[in-house]
């Protein structure tokens, strides 16, 4: 089925706030009457999983990022672990990522057994600095991992210059960056392998699911294996494997959202450019940076509050107001689960800085120009209120 329609579906994630719930949300997804007739037709259908809808869907995502081979998983996380294995990295490798990305980027690495090397990030785009990445080289680097911060593309011809002086691979983590693109390629080919995953803030979702993009044939099957217990043929084991497929039902979804890809995305520019417009007359805040080589899809709006102003106050004021607004992401390095006899294994000024200051707003493709204009009004007076 294809879905055309730029206006949104009917049914979609719930509107209406419960009672003390804030009047917009941070994340909504554009998922309705086409979605619950794929999944009713799965369910008759016999095949639960395994089956034709999973096929599809890897045939219309990699089609969609012009990319020879899609591979999806049960989620992102365990499609970087699934890419990871497949590219022979373990113990004793390094895999160069962000701090200010979600935390399995880098939980990913350790999951393998490999040593996740934290490298700064460009203060306007927040994606990583290539000179940052260039310092964290030593003879282990076995991948460097660039995330596509909220739905921008990373520096990637500068990140694949550094990876090819030391023999790296360049995995393009772009859980966030569904048909964003760089200098006029679709993300998902633009380095090794891609990642993209499904959950319900972004883009486009399946409630849980991953997918894995790339050019490589070998790379792909040794995914598909290691995503279905190392299986052959039947009850036949190759190599060690795991259940990390996804389900027939979140696939048929999964196709759906696909053919609305481009839907929600021009959505969401258009009120990129309205948000431009009203954020100009704020003060106390800056709007996000966006290179002119390179399409931002905006699974995140992400400003910063300027120095001496206190981020956390504004979020308070604002979810007070009735208008969530969150921190995406405190910075990875700094989690428990890194600390080195209780410290950051790396001194990222950078990204320390941007944690200081970073405010998302509500972004979902559903966002109304009333509810920007609140938005917007909401964040000016909570600034006022912090002190701006
Ligand atoms: C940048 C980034 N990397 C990795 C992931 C992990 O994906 P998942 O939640 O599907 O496991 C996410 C999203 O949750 C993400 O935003």
């Amino acid at each position: 089925m294809t879905v055309t329609s730029t206006t949104p579906s009917t049914a979609t994630g719930p509107s209406t706030p419960a009672r003390g719930e804030p009047r917009i949300r941070l994340a909504r997804y554009d998922a309705g009457e086409e979605e619950v007739e794929a999944i009713r037709s799965v369910i008759t259908s016999g095949f639960l999983t395994n089956g034709p809808k999973t096929a599809e869907f890897e045939r219309v995502f990699a089609q969609r990022h012009q990319v020879d081979h899609a591979v999806a998983f049960a989620n992102g996380t365990v499609a970087l672990q699934a890419l990871y294995l497949a590219a022979g990295i373990g113990p004793g490798d390094e895999v160069i990522v962000p701090s200010m990305t979600f935390i399995s980027t880098a939980t990913s690495v350790l999951h393998v057994g490999a040593t996740p090397v934290f490298a700064d990030v460009d203060a306007e785009t927040y994606n990583l600095s290539p000179a940052a990445v260039e310092a964290c080289v030593t003879s282990r680097t076995k991948a460097i991992v660039p995330v596509h911060y909220g739905g921008q593309p990373a520096d990637m011809d500068e990140l694949r210059m550094v990876a090819a002086s030391c023999g790296a691979l360049v995995f393009e983590d772009a859980a966030e960056a569904h048909g964003a693109s760089y200098r006029g390629r679709p993300v998902g080919g633009l380095g090794d392998a891609a990642m993209f995953s499904f959950t319900p803030t972004k883009n486009i979702t399946t409630g849980e699911g991953g997918m894995i993009t790339t050019g490589s044939a070998e790379l792909a099957a040794t995914m598909r294996l290691l995503r279905s217990h190392g299986q052959t043929a039947l009850y036949e084991h190759a190599i060690l494997g795991y259940n990390w497929r996804i389900t027939e039902l979140q696939a048929a979804m999964g196709v759906v959202q696909v053919g609305r890809l481009d839907a929600i995305l021009a959505r969401k520019r258009a009120n990129a450019e309205r948000m431009e417009v009203l954020l100009a007359a704020v003060p106390g805040i800056s709007r996000p940076v966006v290179r002119a080589d390179r399409e931002h899809v905006y699974m995140l709006y992400t400003c910063l509050v300027d120095d001496g102003i206190e981020r956390d106050a504004v979020l308070g004021a604002m979810l007070d107001r009735g208008v969530e607004a969150r921190l995406y992401f405190p910075p990875a390095h700094r989690q428990p689960v890194f600390l080195v006899d209780g410290r950051p294994p790396a001194e990222l000024p950078v990204t320390d800085d941007l944690a200081r200051r970073m405010l998302s707003v509500p972004f979902h493709s559903l966002l109304s120009n009333t509810e920007l204009v609140d938005i917007v009004d909401t964040l000016r007076e909570a600034l006022a209120a912090a002190g701006a």
